[in-house]
């Protein structure tokens, strides 16, 4: 307990962030995603809550973190078809795409930010996996042929604008016939009267409809809140547009939640000048 306090002052602190000692015991630890997936990969109960900031609660687990490509949903199995290396998965949690694509003889790079999931990428034989933010990719090249955003990482940054600052660095790293992999949960699709009355309230104030606020719990833990932006087709081409990009098609289906519930990939290409 006295170590995680220690820990959490210097998160903190390293964040600039100042807090009472009441809220300092309450006991937050951050990157749950890393201990999710760690519990996870070892076999572990990883049930988790995502909690949205209306109250809704997901039940969900760090299984599909884990999943040998035989068992991810059909779609981004399909999607993999169009996967060319040198790849760089971003947002990689503990590199499910690279126990694929190393598999099919392709290079392997992942960027997370979670300490926890690049040490455990590492370990189990993916190198080439650094601790960075998908805006803020520094790596000594500049040839990536597929950009891989699965598990709803097309929005990872969370506001349109993060999303399209991401995109242009991916720009900048990729050769002239690269594609990026855009996975993401469609809102629209959707009859559940507490996710139609989340979006009327973004609509009203001006916000995309998917724009998502939400915090993990787990294990007794409660991560920060964080950002997730969730884009049908249309957003998802705007937005891929203002940052020098096109959508070329779309790789789409229902989930296994709900029938409703529909989970894209988007593939998208850049635009000649
Ligand atoms: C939902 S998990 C998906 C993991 C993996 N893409 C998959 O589908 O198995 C999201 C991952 O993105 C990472 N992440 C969140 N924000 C990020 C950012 N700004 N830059 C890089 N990684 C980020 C988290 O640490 C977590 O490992």
């Amino acid at each position: 307990m006295r170590s995680h306090l220690v820990t959490f002052f210097l998160i903190a602190l390293s964040r600039g962030n100042y807090f009472s000692i009441d809220e300092a015991s309450v006991f937050v630890m951050t990157d749950t995603f890393g201990r999710i997936m760690k519990d996870s990969l070892e076999g572990k109960d990883s049930s988790y809550i995502i909690e949205r900031d209306d109250g809704f609660i997901r039940h969900t687990s760090g299984e599909s973190y884990v999943k040998p490509y035989e068992e991810w949903n059909e779609i981004e199995r399909k999607a993999m078809k169009y996967v060319k290396g040198p790849v760089l998965d971003v947002g990689c949690g503990v590199a499910r795409v690279g126990d694929y694509v190393t598999s099919k003889g392709l290079e392997y790079y992942g960027v997370d930010l979670s300490p926890l999931a690049v040490e455990l990428c590492r370990k189990r034989g993916h190198k080439n996996v650094y601790l960075m933010s998908a805006d803020d990719i520094q790596l000594d090249r500049s040839d990536f042929k597929t950009v891989v955003l699965f598990g709803n990482n097309f929005g990872i940054m969370g506001q349109p604008e993060g999303v399209i600052r991401m995109l242009k660095g991916f720009h900048q790293i990729t050769v002239d016939d690269a594609i990026v992999l855009a996975g993401s949960l469609d809102p629209s699709k959707t009859d559940d009267e507490m996710h139609l009355a989340y979006h009327a309230k973004n609509r009203a104030e001006g916000k995309p409809i998917g724009l998502v606020k939400l915090r993990n719990k787990y294990k007794g833990d409660v991560d920060d809140w964080w950002y997730l932006l969730l884009c049908g087709k249309e957003l998802m081409s705007e937005l891929a547009k203002k940052a020098g990009w096109y959508l070329d098609r779309v790789i789409g289906g229902p989930t296994h939640r709900r029938p409703l519930e529909q989970y894209n990939v988007g593939v998208l290409k850049k635009k000649s000048e």
